[in-house]
């Protein structure tokens, strides 16, 4: 009985339902796009690409200094406005994201030609497939896409270069937390205490601070709301 818990309960964390739904049912390569029609008018709205905020740009800056032809990965980039933002300073930027339409809509918004972009449909988890390291991990807003918090915060340190920075701005697990209906409170809850990550719940609060630095990254910025974590990290 022991020993039937543990292999279920092995399937189901270091397997993960995430991964498996997504090789069953939710992978870009056979159509699916998490990004609808509805919602790709709201992304290439004006509205949307120019509401860039160019404090928290200035802010990586301070960090992430001399940019011009550093390696920039710009994770879950969506409509590519900050990905236009780097290739602009002159680094080289990957963008990278699952939805296929939103490739279309980030090469129409930040020219198909540039050289110093390369463009990656994948899934995030997909991330440790590129080939090289990074100056600049740069993950806005799509954390909770993971498969897994705790694996998915070792692929991403392993694909940092040495003395490489990550910026990470998340919701926890607060966010909206009265608004959100009780399967996810359920999803919330399984991810928090039991590791098994079923659909996308944000992680706890502290959780993804807590993964970074006891493998032993420094935080050099945090900003902290009661529902967002806004983090710069070095080695
Ligand atoms: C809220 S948007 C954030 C976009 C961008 N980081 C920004 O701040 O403008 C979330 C993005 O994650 C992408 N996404 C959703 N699931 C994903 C996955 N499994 N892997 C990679 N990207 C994913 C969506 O296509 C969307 O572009």
């Amino acid at each position: 009985m022991v020993k039937l818990f543990i292999f279920f309960y092995t399937i189901f964390t270091v397997k993960m339902i995430n991964s498996i739904l997504y090789k069953l049912f939710r992978n870009h390569r056979r159509g699916w796009d998490p990004i609808g029609e509805e919602q790709l008018k709201t992304y290439s709205s004006n509205v949307h690409l120019q509401n860039i905020d160019s404090a928290q740009l200035d802010n990586i800056l301070k960090y992430f200094v001399n940019p011009k032809n550093k390696k920039v990965l710009d994770l879950g980039a969506g409509t590519g406005r900050h990905t236009k933002f780097f290739s602009e300073i002159g680094c080289q930027v990957d963008w990278l994201d699952v939805s296929v339409n939103m490739l279309g809509l980030a090469k129409e918004y930040v020219g198909d030609e540039k050289k110093n972009i390369t463009f990656h449909t994948k899934h995030i988890e997909e991330v440790d497939e590129l080939t090289g390291h990074y100056d600049l991990i740069f993950i806005r807003l799509c954390w909770y896409y993971c498969f897994n918090d705790y694996s998915f915060a070792n692929k991403v340190m392993s694909k940092l270069d040495n003395g490489g920075i990550l910026y990470l701005l998340t919701n926890n697990s607060k966010y909206k937390y009265q608004e959100v209906k009780i399967h996810q409170k359920i999803q919330i809850f399984l991810n928090q205490y039991f590791n098994i990550k079923i659909g996308h719940p944000h992680p706890p609060e502290g959780r993804v601070r807590k993964l970074f630095t006891k493998k032993g990254m420094k935080i050099l910025y945090q900003k902290l709301d009661n529902d967002t974590e806004e983090l710069i990290l070095k080695f």
